[in-house]
């Protein structure tokens, strides 16, 4: 028995026969892509829910249309708007790239200016920020402080709700683009010891953030030219890179209609994770437990036993090639190893990525080094604390986090996320109990 359920869409289609029922259906193809929804028609019975697409951890299942960021992880190709990211990462400025993501353009003159005043002139956090950072132990995560930070920025700005204000948005820009590195510092500072240093506006992004966090006495920090040129470039590395895990948290909570606020708090707290941004601490806290270059053939065959741990900055979802933005990293730890000394470290993560690119376990698996594999090196050997390098990952993403909300927003298909289940428990029971509830609770 044949019948098509739908009359044959003109164009691509998938011709799909249902062997349960001899019934054929039509799905149309667009950019090579089905929409999950049109299987909903293939049912045994008429009173069936229909069929849906299962993919556990979305691995071939898009979740949006973008514009924003192109990877093609074949050819280790990485663009934002177009752009290719080493010639972004190689002469632009990190709030040039903020806006870009945001607005899909460079800015022109005047907008870059006045983009970066209005940053410039947000930097400072309300004074409260500083007495709830003083709740937080000596020894708190810095992630786990800068997701509270971000979170409770909510509370301080209630219009942020209405996000469908475009002056309400361009403002929680600013803030969040502004007032990330500050509280970032902040929570730097509260771990140290050390009094606050206050933004100086004097400072462009990347001189500030680092006199925030490094300026003692002085009445005014100096940061080495090749440290800012650094992280101007990591921060342009990290600022967005599509679908990733932390903004897909970011787009799932913004779908709520949630503030800004609260959902790029979402996005720091997805970023945190070890396999996610958390891999940079990951990765020096790999090579501190290395030790030693000759501590590396027995390290591999742990890793390959599957019983150790993982390769960390080996690997990644999309790249099935070296990740360009490693290439870009891997460059820039020369320069700033040039100034600190070749770290112990350096020798045993140029040494371990060769012996790994060289073994047909990583490569049959097209695990590469990824963007974390050297950025904890540089941060390293800028003395940045280990836990802290995500943290400076979240910096620079919150550009990509902002921008891909508020896509997200704006797209008319787009409705509150809420993903279907394949309900695996028990069919109906009935429910008897034998529990004495008087609560006696025994010494
Ligand atoms: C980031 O998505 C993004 O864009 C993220 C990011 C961004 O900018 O937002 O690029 C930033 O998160 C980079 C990734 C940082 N994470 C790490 O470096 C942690 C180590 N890497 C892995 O955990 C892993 O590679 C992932 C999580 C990055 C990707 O995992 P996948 O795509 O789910 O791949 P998988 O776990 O299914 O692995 C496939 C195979 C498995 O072996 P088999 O079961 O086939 O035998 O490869 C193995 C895995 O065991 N494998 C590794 C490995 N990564 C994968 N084996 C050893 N070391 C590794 N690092």
């Amino acid at each position: 028995m044949s019948g098509t359920s739908a009359a044959a869409p003109s164009g691509d289609h998938l011709e799909i026969k249902d062997s349960r029922t001899g019934k054929s259906y039509n799905v149309p193809i667009t950019d090579d892509t089905i929409r999950t929804a049109d299987l909903k028609q293939i049912k045994v019975n008429a009173e069936d829910f229909g069929m849906m697409g299962y993919d556990p951890a979305f691995m071939n299942t898009a979740s949006c249309r973008s514009a924003i960021t192109f990877i093609d992880g074949d050819k280790g190709i990485l663009r934002y708007r177009g752009y290719p990211i080493d010639q972004l990462a190689a002469k632009a400025d990190f709030l040039e790239i903020a806006w870009l993501l945001r607005h899909g353009e460079l800015p022109t003159q005047a907008e870059y200016d006045q983009w970066v005043k209005d940053v410039t002139y947000h930097t400072y956090v309300h004074e409260n920020i500083k007495h709830f950072m003083e709740g937080f132990r000596y020894d708190a995560h810095p992630m786990s402080m800068l997701t509270a930070g971000v979170a409770a920025l909510s509370s301080f700005y209630p219009t942020a709700k209405n996000i469908h204000d475009e002056k309400e948005r361009d403002i929680a820009f600013v803030r969040l683009i502004a007032k990330m590195p500050t509280i970032a510092a902040f929570a730097y500072r509260h771990v140290k010891g050390m009094p606050y240093v206050y933004p100086d506006n004097s400072l462009p992004y990347a001189e500030n953030f680092l006199s925030m966090i490094a300026r003692m006495s002085e009445p005014k920090y100096e940061a080495h030219p090749v440290y800012a040129k650094a992280i101007n470039i990591l921060f342009i590395l990290h600022a967005d890179h599509e679908q990733n895990c932390s903004t897909n948290a970011v787009r799932a909570v913004g779908s709520s209609h949630v503030d800004p606020y609260s959902a790029v708090a979402a996005g720091v707290a997805a970023l945190y994770g070890p396999l996610h941004g958390g891999a940079n601490e990951a990765v020096l806290r790999m090579l501190e437990h290395i030790g030693h270059v000759k501590n590396i053939p027995a390290f591999i065959a742990e890793v390959k036993s599957g019983k150790g741990e993982k390769l960390m900055g080996f690997g990644h979802r999309v790249y099935k090639s070296y990740d360009p933005r490693a290439k870009i990293v891997k460059g820039l730890c020369d320069d700033v190893l040039k100034i600190s000394g070749m770290s112990h470290d350096m020798e045993i993560a140029l040494e371990l990525e060769r012996i790994a690119l060289s073994d047909d376990y990583f490569v049959s698996r097209k695990l590469y080094p990824n963007v974390d594999f050297y950025t904890g090196l540089i941060y390293r050997a800028m003395h940045f604390p280990t836990d802290y390098f995500t943290v400076l990952f979240a910096i620079a993403r919150t550009a990509g986090w902002l921008s891909q909300w508020e896509e997200m927003l704006l797209d008319k298909e787009q409705k509150i996320a809420r993903p279907r289940q394949i309900y695996t428990g028990y069919a109906e029971r009935p429910y008897s109990t034998k529990l004495d509830y008087s609560h006696k609770i025994t010494k």
